[in-house]
């Protein structure tokens, strides 16, 4: 579904991604992690048109999109929720799902029904449906910025970091509704610092450092091989 051959992204002289190559097949949860400034969140941002590549391809459903411009790229079914829940604070919960609508060109009635399918998902923020963005705690405004992504009907959700600061019974419920919209027929490539509980719901995942791919393996490989770590280190 996802290809990414040789992709090499840079900030002026700055190599931020060298010789990336990754893939997320149609149904998988693939996790991406690494350290802070390893290139996670660039490797999103190269994939969804907000930074072009220096070299290399990306392809989405078997086309090339690394010079398709970034609204269009949403239209072809590829949805960025970028780091740092980045919801509108003067709006409520409901008018920024509704706003995650706007790429296509739907009725009203047929919103309104989509808002009950995030709801499905994140049964915490009925409640909250009319109360403004700023007024919400950090985890009920994480929930509300994947459900604006939801709302766009992604073929291929990618998310960026969706549990960094949340206390850990919201981190919990978090990835439990990723693996949730996974099963409702949605791809996840999932960014993620926090390994273990990323990689308990992904089916694969790739791991990044200084820019560069340096392990790529199915989920409970990669787990055994930080648990391993762990002990090496305790030795
Ligand atoms: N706008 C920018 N200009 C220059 N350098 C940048 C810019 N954005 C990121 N970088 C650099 O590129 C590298 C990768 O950054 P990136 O944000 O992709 O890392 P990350 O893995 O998402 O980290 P974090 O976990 O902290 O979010 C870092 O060395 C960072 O300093
Ligand atoms: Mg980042």
């Amino acid at each position: 579904m996802l290809k990414l051959n040789e992709i090499e992204t840079r900030y002026g002289k700055i190599v931020a991604l060298r010789n990336i190559s990754m893939e997320v097949h149609e149904g998988e949860i693939v996790a991406l992690l690494g350290m802070n400034g390893a290139g996670k969140s660039t490797t999103l941002k190269t994939i969804s048109g907000l930074i072009r590549p220096k070299a290399g391809t990306v392809e989405f459903m078997g086309r090339s999109i690394e010079s398709v411009p970034p609204e269009e790229i949403v239209r072809q079914g590829l949805i960025h929720v970028p780091e740092g829940r980045k919801i509108f604070p003067g709006l409520t919960v409901r008018e920024n799902l509704v706003i995650g609508a706007t790429s296509r060109k739907i009725a009203m009635s047929t919103v309104n029904q989509e808002i009950e399918e995030v709801l499905e998902v994140f049964p915490d923020l009925t409640p909250l449906l009319d109360r403004l963005g700023w007024s919400l705690s950090g985890g009920q405004q994480q929930m509300c910025a994947v459900g604006r992504g939801l709302m766009a009907r992604p073929k291929l959700l990618m998310l960026d970091e969706p549990s960094l600061g949340l206390a850990p019974v919201i981190v919990q419920n978090m990835f439990q509704a990723i693996r949730k919209i996974n099963q409702k027929g949605t791809t996840v490539l999932l960014v993620e610092q926090n390994a273990r509980q990323s990689l308990a719901i992904s089916h694969r995942g790739y791991v990044l450092e200084a820019g560069s791919i340096v392990a790529s393996d199915s989920a409970p490989s990669l787990l055994d091989g930080i648990q391993n770590a762990y002990l090496g280190a305790a030795k």
